[in-house]
């Protein structure tokens, strides 16, 4: 039995050291960073799916900022009245700022400065897959 199983396990224990190996560290906008004027729904639609436990990094310039807000409501109206401030102006600049994805949730990205967000473009949001999805 145990020679029979062999195989399974062994394939089960080199999956989950694949699946381990996949998070990824992921700088959002790529070489073009968080700034306005690049479309990040676009740039989210072709880098998904982002998984639990990926990291997405943020390198911006002053005077961006990194809101989550709470939801599709005030994500589609820019409101960022209930909404949680990750990182402010300063904390773009060198390695950026890093947020892991670590629940199974949606989480909307907008920067509020200026039209930043209302303008449509310097917004997305990001559903991260369980990695046995
Ligand atoms: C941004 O990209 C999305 C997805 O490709 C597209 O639907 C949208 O029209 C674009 N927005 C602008 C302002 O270009």
């Amino acid at each position: 039995m145990a020679f029979k199983h062999g195989p399974f396990l062994f394939l089960a224990v080199a999956l989950t050291l694949v699946m381990a190996a996949q998070a990824k560290t992921i700088v959002v906008g790529g070489s073009e960073n968080w700034r306005p004027g690049f479309n990040y729904t676009d740039w989210s639609l072709k880098n998904s799916p982002f998984f639990i436990n990926d990291k997405l990094v943020f390198k911006y310039e002053q005077p961006h900022n990194i809101y989550l807000l709470p939801n599709l409501y005030s994500y589609i109206k820019c409101d960022f009245s209930g909404a949680r401030l990750l990182a402010g102006p300063n904390n773009g600049a060198g390695d950026g700022f890093g947020i892991v994805l670590s629940q199974y949730r949606l989480y909307y990205f907008a920067s509020s400065y200026g039209k930043d967000c209302s303008d449509g473009l310097m917004k997305f949001f990001a559903m991260p897959l369980p990695r046995w999805a």
